[in-house]
């Protein structure tokens, strides 16, 4: 591929290695009969050939993504839960420890992090521009702003608050192109010795497992500790920890500090070394897990083509925003599947985006269980696989295809 653009982190060029073509809004689900002005564009990945941030080339404006209806809620999944009581805790003991902290959330959804800072009784604040789900964020008591987090209104903040311990924020700052508004609104907020700790998807686990589903419009950035190291370096930052976590298919956690506050943990350097020796950023990396992308897509349509043309009913699991790519770039609509089964009364009696398989709620799984069930949200899969054991007892078979295809 020879396509290039300007990297949001450097502005070196980005060459793309990936073409995953046309796109709608991955959390945009459309009611019957209101398809026509669906919004598409192209997804494209590549890497920065000067500091190698992987990265899309084609960016959707932010108001088209978090909006008043946006559909994602955090609150969801019971793991999710138990992971953000779990952090937040863990900040509150190491981090929040000084007289009167505070504590800023980028993208705090529904408020399922900051419940347990607000419990512990610390100073917080939630920045959360999609205000449907900062409604349920505000109606548990936690402290939110309808806004986008980025330069002006974190100087703002600190104008009216007052320096900042932690600036925390899950999976929200990989879908930020304009790092550097955040970054400088981060040096602006923080107190001398704040960290900015986030986590989000991890481009080794997404190159390790072929899970590019973790690629559209909302993840902007797939980071790595390499990347995030240089990109914390050009606005004044030092990366001083990481931490791999098991949650949504694979992620780090990242701690960056200002510069020479803190000594890196060993785990820095461990990381940074286990990517140089995997060759994470050679671009025959990056090209050998397009090419396990498309086999993906090979061996998930001929399996689902084979199902329908045998008879067999399969439906998918999960209305994730990960599926659209997934159901784009494969081309599987409700010919292959029948439907999708979702616990989001947001997305249920909807279409998903671009290839409008019908969402229906989860009981409907449970009410008639199909042959087979294309689990969609297999990042989700313990939690999944705990309570609907009954599928398979009834003879049901799962269809994964993270990190290749099978039937189980
Ligand atoms: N932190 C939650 C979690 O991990 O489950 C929510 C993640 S959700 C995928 C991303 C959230 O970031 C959305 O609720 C979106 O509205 C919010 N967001 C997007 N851009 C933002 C920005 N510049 N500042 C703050 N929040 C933002
Ligand atoms: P996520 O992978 O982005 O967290 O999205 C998970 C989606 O799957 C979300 O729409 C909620 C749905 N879901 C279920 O339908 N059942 C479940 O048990 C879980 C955990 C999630
Ligand atoms: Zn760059």
């Amino acid at each position: 591929m020879t396509e290039s653009s300007v990297c949001r982190v450097c502005e070196g060029t980005v060459r793309a290695f990936l073409d995953l073509g046309r796109q709608p809004l991955s959390d945009a689900f459309p009611r019957e009969g209101e398809t026509d002005g669906e919004f598409f564009y192209r997804l494209v990945v590549g890497a920065c050939a000067d500091c190698s941030m992987v990265q899309l080339l084609e960016e959707v404006p932010r108001e088209r993504m978090f909006r008043e209806d946006y559909p994602y809620y955090s609150s969801g999944s019971s793991v999710m839960r138990e992971h953000f009581a779990e952090t937040a805790k863990d900040l509150v003991y190491t981090e929040l420890t000084g007289g009167d902290p505070f504590i800023v959330e980028l993208g705090c959804n529904d408020g399922i992090m900051l419940e347990t800072v607000r419990a512990a009784g610390i100073r917080h604040l939630g920045f959360e521009p999609s205000s449907g789900v900062a409604r349920v964020a505000r109606d548990k008591g936690v402290r939110v702003v309808t806004e986008f987090f980025e330069e002006s209104t974190a100087k703002a903040v600190r104008a009216e608050d007052g320096p900042a311990d932690v600036i925390y924020s899950a999976n929200t700052f990989c879908h930020i192109p304009y790092v550097a508004s955040v970054l400088r609104g981060a040096d602006a907020l923080l107190g001398p010795d704040g960290v900015f700790v986030f986590e989000d998807p991890y481009l080794g686990d997404i190159v390790e497992k072929t899970s590019f589903d973790q690629i559209y419009d909302e993840h902007f950035f797939l980071f790595s500790a390499t990347s995030v190291k240089a990109m914390a370096e050009r606005f004044g930052f030092e990366l001083v920890d990481v931490r791999r976590l098991p949650v949504h298919g694979g992620e780090v956690r990242y701690t960056l500090a200002r510069a020479g506050r803190r000594v890196p943990s060993r785990a820095v350097g461990e990381l940074l070394a286990a990517e140089r020796d995997d060759g994470l950023h050679e671009p025959a990396t990056l090209a050998g897990f397009a090419a396990a992308v498309a086999r993906v897509r090979d061996d998930l349509v001929a399996l689902l083509r084979e199902l329908r043309d045998g008879g067999h009913r399969v439906v998918a699991y999960g209305a994730t925003a990960k599926s659209a790519t997934v159901a784009n770039y494969c081309g599987i609509g409700p010919d292959l599947v029948a439907y999708v089964c979702d616990t989001t009364p947001a997305k249920q009696h909807r279409l998903t985006p671009g290839t409008h398989i019908p969402v229906r709620p989860a009981h409907v799984f449970q009410d008639a269980y199909p042959d087979y069930a294309l689990l969609f949200a297999w990042n989700h899969s313990q939690e999944i696989m705990a309570k609907e054991q009954g599928f398979r007892e009834a003879g049901g078979r799962w269809i994964q295809y993270v990190p290749d295809v099978r039937v189980v």
